[in-house]
């Protein structure tokens, strides 16, 4: 089983890359920041305050979540739910990275992630991906762009997001901050159009040897 583990900051093209990646090699993609954005959805939902991590934790706690697949790609269901377009709500952008800092959240996703790994070969992006959640992978990669450029993709997506904000909190959180691992191949995104990223990884996980990369 392949696990592709494709980390990096707010907007710097991690969720584009990784369901294209998969998409070509044949893989399953988990998208993490998804599965985190579902749960602020429900925790502001539920009338939990995102900002107390007693209130958030007592709020996951008794949530009902479901994972799994759906044409390769991974969803979350919670309490009947599936949350799409709710999760780029300008609250969920607001809120997400303060529930993501509470353990039991992390605690409860990662458990999700790792069965849902186990379906099978995948791509999976988010923050901790190859640092906490698949150490043991030896395809991990961390894509970086300028803070300007991020920032000018989610304007462009028409989206109301304070990409340095959240990135801030990320990167400073007790449990699980964005980290590059060390064994990380880190690509700058910033003059790189997706294609090319695709193409620099693929390039990686050939000289890797890994094999599925080359069936296209
Ligand atoms: O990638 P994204 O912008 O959709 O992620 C939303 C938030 O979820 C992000 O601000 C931090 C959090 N997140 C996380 O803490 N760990 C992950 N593996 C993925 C996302």
């Amino acid at each position: 089983m392949t696990v592709i583990a494709i980390d990096g900051p707010a907007a710097s093209g991690k969720s584009s890359v990784a369901r294209g990646l998969a998409q070509q090699l044949g893989f399953s993609f988990i998208n993490t920041g998804a599965m985190y954005r579902a749960a602020a959805w429900h925790v502001l939902n539920s009338g939990a305050d995102p900002h107390s991590p007693a209130s958030v934790t007592t709020a996951i706690l008794a949530a009902d979540i479901r994972t799994g697949f759906e044409n390769r790609q991974s969803f979350i269901e919670i309490g009947g739910r599936r949350p799409y377009e709710q999760l780029r709500d300008e609250g969920v952008n607001r809120a997400v990275s303060a529930v993501a800092s509470v353990p039991a959240v992390r605690e409860r996703l990662v458990r999700e992630f790792r069965t849902l790994a186990r379906f099978g070969d995948c791509v999976v992006e988010g923050r901790d991906i190859g640092s906490v959640v698949f150490p043991d992978s030896p395809c991990k990669f961390y894509l970086d762009a300028s803070p300007e450029v991020r920032q000018f993709r989610r304007n462009a997506q028409g989206q109301r997001d304070e990409v340095a904000a959240r990135d801030r909190i990320d990167s400073s959180r007790r449990t699980a901050p964005l980290t590059i691992a060390p064994d990380a191949t880190v690509i700058d995104t910033t003059e790189l159009g997706l294609d090319e990223v695709m193409a620099a990884i693929r390039e990686t996980l050939l000289a890797k040897g890994l094999p599925a990369c080359q069936r296209t």
